[in-house]
């Protein structure tokens, strides 16, 4: 390809509205390319593309073109441009993950931001990225309040001209926003309250929903949007499906992505303050996959908060292996198949139940009793966490780039997050520790202490992942060169049972 015909080419992606055939993958696939040459000619309209990328669902390549030039200004020592871009490149990522490394970014920036007068004009940006950062992220939401609520208070010191000369949002968008996230803190924090705070939760809420002035037909819809919500929590239902009916008429071909799946998932709320559980949950399902294939990263986050919140409240709680909580967890695997398609058919049943005959071999060998039950569901939800990661790199055709890799690499520890809130610290356990090796080698931790129980789903993940077709890039492997490959591991990135029971469970034709 020429290099105008690139150029063209990421001409014709700006108007594009949806990121999901082929063609579309692989034009990002030529962006890449590009930001990693920094290519001259096309930065002008790759920048441009970046705010249209974030908003079309791949806001990871939106923060690596952001990333690239907000360096290239450092170096440059154009202090002020690199700070707006990395903002910029930040708040494109906030929308993804927060991965270790952007983590650091943000909270250093902060502290130079702090030392250096010039700069102040961006503390309230950058506190509110981290506000964010705690609402979404880390879940500690009277946290996240205080922050807020600190970023409004400076941005009370800056002058419009300042703000309108770097080109950031304007101080009134900025209140908008935090207000608007301050009122969705009060209302997660009154369904996580006994019944005698709920109330007082809520009337914070109201006090900052009066103060919600929307300026466009985008921010109109989202104060409805809290309205709606905040008469659901009341118990005004009525006035609820008046508004969730009228809202209809708000959604127009324009909007229609970003907000038919708000209002699916606030039918679902109505639902479910109603205590009609089955019904909420399949409704949350829904607003779900409307918003998978449109990679909205952000409000699959919301909603897949609710469905957790949801199960590990409803009657059936800690007994998702009774009949009616197998429905969920078929239900969760049926949602993450869809997701990630590339994870292969049955991978996590298959993971699932060679777990439990390399424990039946380890208990065989070693004599010790181990738990069977958090093994099996471990095996079942082991992959959870990729719920989580945006629909745009599990579906990717191309090989992961570095900061891609690092967001999948935290599907663990959400993943342990999740058995946590549904009441399974074990399982929790072992979840978080199924990339891990003895040796260190592995991620998120690089932990070295793990439990047989870990080993086991950890090994039986392994086998699994490598010899089933996956990833287009990748070829599967047969048994036998996986078996090759491993017969050292034993005592090295594995206890020597382990690997012992995966050789015998396959000799024996059961893996
Ligand atoms: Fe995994
Ligand atoms: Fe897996």
């Amino acid at each position: 390809m020429t290099e105008e015909n690139i150029i063209s080419k990421l001409e014709n992606l700006i108007s594009l509205k949806e990121l999901d055939d082929d063609n579309t993958k692989a034009l990002i696939h030529e962006i890449e390319k590009l930001i990693d040459r920094r290519h001259r000619k096309a930065l002008p309209v790759i920048l441009k593309l970046s705010f249209h990328l974030e908003r079309l669902g791949a806001p990871i390549t939106a923060y690596e073109i952001l990333y690239k030039e907000a360096i290239a200004r450092k170096k440059r020592n154009k202090k002020k441009e690199y700070f707006k871009l990395l903002y910029l490149a930040l708040k494109a990522m906030s929308m993804a993950s927060f991965t270790p490394f952007v983590e650091r970014l943000l909270l250093e920036s902060i502290e130079e931001i702090k030392k250096n007068s010039d700069l102040s004009v961006f503390l309230p940006y950058y506190l509110t990225l981290d506000a964010f950062y705690h609402h979404i992220y880390m879940f500690s939401y009277e946290v996240a309040i205080v922050e807020y609520l600190t970023a409004k208070e400076f941005l009370n010191f800056i002058r419009d001209e300042e703000i309108s000369e770097l080109g950031l949002p304007s101080k009134r968008k900025m209140e908008f926003y935090i207000t608007e996230n301050i009122i969705d803190l009060y209302f997660r924090l009154r369904d996580n309250m006994p019944e005698y705070r709920k109330e007082e939760m809520l009337s914070e809420a109201q006090k900052h929903l009066k103060n919600l002035d929307a300026k466009d037909e985008e921010e109109y819809i989202q104060a409805f949007l809290k309205r709606i919500e905040f008469h659901i929590l009341s118990h005004n239902y009525k006035i609820a499906e008046e508004l969730l009916n009228e809202g209809k008429n708000y959604i127009s071909a324009q909007n229609e992505r970003s907000f038919k799946p708000c209002f699916k998932r606030l039918e679902a709320r109505l639902l479910r303050e109603q205590n009609k559980y089955y019904n909420a949950y399949s409704r949350f399902v829904d607003a779900l996959q409307e918003s998978i294939y449109y990679g909205n990263n952000f409000l699959e986050k919301l909603i897949l908060d609710d469905i957790f919140n949801l199960i590990s409240k409803m009657p059936a709680r800690g007994q998702l292996f009774s009949s009616e909580g197998e429905v969920f967890l078929d239900s969760m695997l049926n949602l993450l198949r869809s997701k990630d398609f590339y994870l292969g058919v049955d991978h996590s049943h298959e993971v699932a139940q060679l777990s439990v005959h390399l424990t039946g071999e380890v208990e065989k060998i070693t004599g010790k009793e181990i738990d069977l039950d958090s093994i099996y569901m471990a095996g079942l939800l082991h992959d959870i966490g990729k719920l989580y990661i945006p629909w745009f790199i599990l579906t990717k055709p191309t090989s992961l780039r570095p900061i891609e890799w690092e967001v999948i690499q935290s599907h663990p520890l959400i993943g342990a997050q999740v058995a946590l809130k549904l009441g399974y610290p074990k399982v929790a356990e072992i979840i978080e520790g199924h990339h891990e090796r003895i040796d260190g080698s592995g991620y998120p931790y690089g932990k070295k202490n793990l439990s047989l129980e870990t080993q086991i789903v950890a090994l039986a993940d392994l086998f699994q992942a490598a010899i089933t077709p996956s990833r287009i890039y990748k070829k599967p492997k047969t048994k036998e060169e996986v078996l090759e490959e491993i017969k050292d591991y034993g005592g090295r990135k594995f206890d020597a049972v382990v690997v012992q029971a995966l050789f015998n469970v396959v000799r024996e034709g059961k893996g």
